[in-house]
């Protein structure tokens, strides 16, 4: 149920991305005013303003959250997470936001990667701000995932991770999630989401393959190494359990995808 202030501005960070892309128009769909940060200029279109800012730099994002209540921070990149979110919170302060709203990722806490860490520190930096907020961590997406098929069955040899497994999610559904969340009152960490079913990596490039007409490639296992290794391997990067469930699965993105 949309219980916030149906007048106020949302702002959505990322909202040009694979996220964003889909979190906006479900936004505009509840009748909300959309305002979008982004680090291009864009044309304003029917219900959503774009304004050009940096979260890396800061410029330009005291301006963008003026007179917003919401802010759905989905802007992310491999490096610099937690800086950049430390940036919107000190900004989202100043402007008296209501409710931020965060998208992390599964095992943000518990896979020691650098970019891992960044997520983890966002999340702390929301979860301190004083501001209202609420954090969902969410699996790795079905488009990502398909990225990662796609360059790896262009080698000769499949390297399949020992040990490795991945609950892909849908976009879309996740967006839709954090549309439910934006609306609703801030509830802190939510349940995670991922995808209806868990696959190693030869399990995720065989159907790609097979849209493809192509045979299934020599497999090579590999190891991951170190730390990051073992926690990948001992399933750190899943939630097995008492997660939300997207439903559309990584066979149903393909056939439309592929
Ligand atoms: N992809 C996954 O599998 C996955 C899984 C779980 C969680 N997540 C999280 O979900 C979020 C969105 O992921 P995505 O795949 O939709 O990302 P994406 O498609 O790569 O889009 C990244 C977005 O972040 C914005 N952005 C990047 N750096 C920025 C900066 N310095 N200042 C302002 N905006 C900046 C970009 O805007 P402009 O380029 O227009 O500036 C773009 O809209 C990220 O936080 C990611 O960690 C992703």
């Amino acid at each position: 149920m949309d219980r916030t202030d149906q007048t106020e501005t949302v702002l959505v960070t990322g909202g040009t991305g694979t996220l964003g892309g889909h979190a906006v128009p479900l936004l505009r769909a509840a009748g909300r005013t959309v305002r979008v940060l982004s680090r291009r200029g864009r044309e304003d279109t029917d219900g959503v303003e774009y304004v050009t800012g940096d979260l890396m730099t800061g410029e330009g994002v005291d301006a963008a959250l003026a007179g917003v209540g919401t802010v759905l921070h989905l802007a992310g990149g491999p490096k610099g997470d937690d800086e950049a979110t430390r940036t919107l919170v000190r900004a989202a302060r100043a402007a008296g936001v209501r409710h931020l709203v965060y998208i992390s990722v599964i095992g943000a806490d518990r896979v020691p990667l650098a970019w891992l860490r960044t997520k983890r520190d966002a999340e702390r930096a929301i979860a301190d701000s004083g501001i209202p907020w609420t954090t969902l961590r969410a699996a790795q997406f079905h488009d990502l995932t398909l990225t990662m098929v796609e360059k790896m069955t262009k080698l000769p040899v499949l390297p399949v991770p020992g040990g490795l497994r991945l609950q892909p999610v849908d976009s879309a559904e996740v967006a839709a999630r954090m549309v439910e969340l934006a609306l609703g009152e801030p509830a802190g960490r939510v349940p995670d989401m991922a995808g209806p079913a868990v696959y190693d990596i030869a399990e995720l490039a065989r159907p790609y393959l097979e849209l493809l007409g192509r045979k299934s490639r020599l497999r090579m296992p590999v190891r991951i190494p170190g730390k990051a290794g073992k926690a990948y391997r001992a399933g750190a990067n899943l939630t097995l359990e008492g997660a939300e469930t997207g439903e559309r699965t990584w066979e149903e993105f393909l056939a439309e995808r592929v």
